[in-house]
Order: structure tokens, then C-alpha cells, then sequence
């Protein structure tokens, strides 16, 4: 499995997966967004992506293709984002989620009352439309690069 950066002919299939998983499209209208793909030989197995929001990232579209689930794939992906983030000096990441609470919660991420969300977050499209009002929201402090905090 390799992880590497999506492009732009990568759209049709990463959205049959969202679609699949019954998660929202990608949303193009995004212009700071790191996404990235899992893929085994020419075949994307799973995605992922950050939209960077000031200091702060909402981590969204983690899916993995059903066929190789259990295999670590998602939680590469989301360990891959996070020190890209942390490299680019975000503070932390945000996350909402319907379904998936106890799986990022085994990856370190911890409830948050809706309400005390950065502003920055909850101007996201996801936050304010995507995502319906029962997702619960969750966040991880990210590790700076010289190891502190
Ligand atoms: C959640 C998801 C991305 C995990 O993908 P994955 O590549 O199988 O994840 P990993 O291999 O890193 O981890 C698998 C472990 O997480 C557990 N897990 C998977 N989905 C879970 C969920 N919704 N809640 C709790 N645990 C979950 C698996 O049982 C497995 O546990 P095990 O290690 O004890 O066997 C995948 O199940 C998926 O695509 N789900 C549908 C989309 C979704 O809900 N995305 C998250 C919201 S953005």
C-alpha cells in the first residue's frame, strides 16, 4: 500500500467510495485542502483530507474500500495527514463524525462540545451544511515538530 497525494483524474473514483460509505463528495470549492490516496498497484483502496482553516484543520472523507478494511489503511492515511499538518504548523485537528466516534477515538481524538469550535472550523462547509447537526464534533492537539506540545 502507498499513500500519495490525489489527482485531479482521481475525482470519479474517490467519490464512488464516499458514495459507497454514505459520506458527502468531495467538495472542490475547498482551495486549502490536502487530500490524499491509499493505493495498492494502480488502485485506490482509500482517501483522505484535511481542509486548513487558520491554525486549525477539519479532517474529513476518511473512507477505506470495504475490500481491504482491517488492514491499517485508514489509520496510515490519518496519521500521514496529521504530521503533514503539524509540519505545516496547524495546532490541531477537528473532525465530525456520525458513525465513527469510537475508531478515532482509538487514534487519539477527543469529544468537543459543538460550541466552543474556532470560528474558523465552523465556517467550513462541512461544519455548518454537510454535516448534520447529530455528528459529534472531536479534536487532536498536534505534536509541534520539535517534539513539545
Ligand atoms: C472507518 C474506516 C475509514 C476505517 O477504515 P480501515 O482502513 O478499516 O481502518 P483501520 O484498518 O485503520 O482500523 C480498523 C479498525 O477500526 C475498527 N473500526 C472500523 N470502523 C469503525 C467504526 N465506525 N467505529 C469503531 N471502530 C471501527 C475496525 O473494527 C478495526 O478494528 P480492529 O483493529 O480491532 O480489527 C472504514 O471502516 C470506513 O471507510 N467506514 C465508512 C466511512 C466512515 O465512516 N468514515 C469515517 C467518517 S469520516
Amino acid at each position: 500500500m502507498k499513500i500519495r497525494p490525489v489527482r485531479s483524474h482521481d475525482s470519479e473514483r474517490i467519490n464512488r467510495l464516499l458514495e459507497n460509505a454514505k459520506l458527502p463528495p468531495q467538495d472542490l470549492s475547498v482551495d486549502h485542502v490536502q487530500a490524499v490516496v491509499a493505493t495498492i498497484g494502480e488502485h485506490i483502496v482509500g482517501h483522505a483530507a484535511v481542509e486548513v482553516h487558520g491554525q486549525h484543520g477539519l479532517l474529513r472523507s476518511v473512507v477505506t474500500d470495504p475490500e481491504v478494511q482491517r488492514q491499517g489503511i485508514a489509520s496510515a492515511l490519518v496519521t500521514h495527514l496529521e504530521k503533514s499538518a503539524s509540519d505545516a504548523g496547524l495546532d490541531s485537528l477537528f473532525l465530525l463524525t456520525e458513525t465513527a466516534f469510537d475508531y478515532f477515538s482509538r487514534l487519539g481524538y477527543e469529544a468537543r462540545e459543538r460550541d466552543t469550535a474556532p470560528d474558523s472550523i465552523r465556517e467550513s462547509s462541512e461544519y455548518s451544511i454537510v454535516c448534520p447537526s447529530s455528528a459529534a464534533l472531536m479534536i487532536k492537539q498536534l505534536k509541534k515538530k520539535d517534539g513539545h506540545g
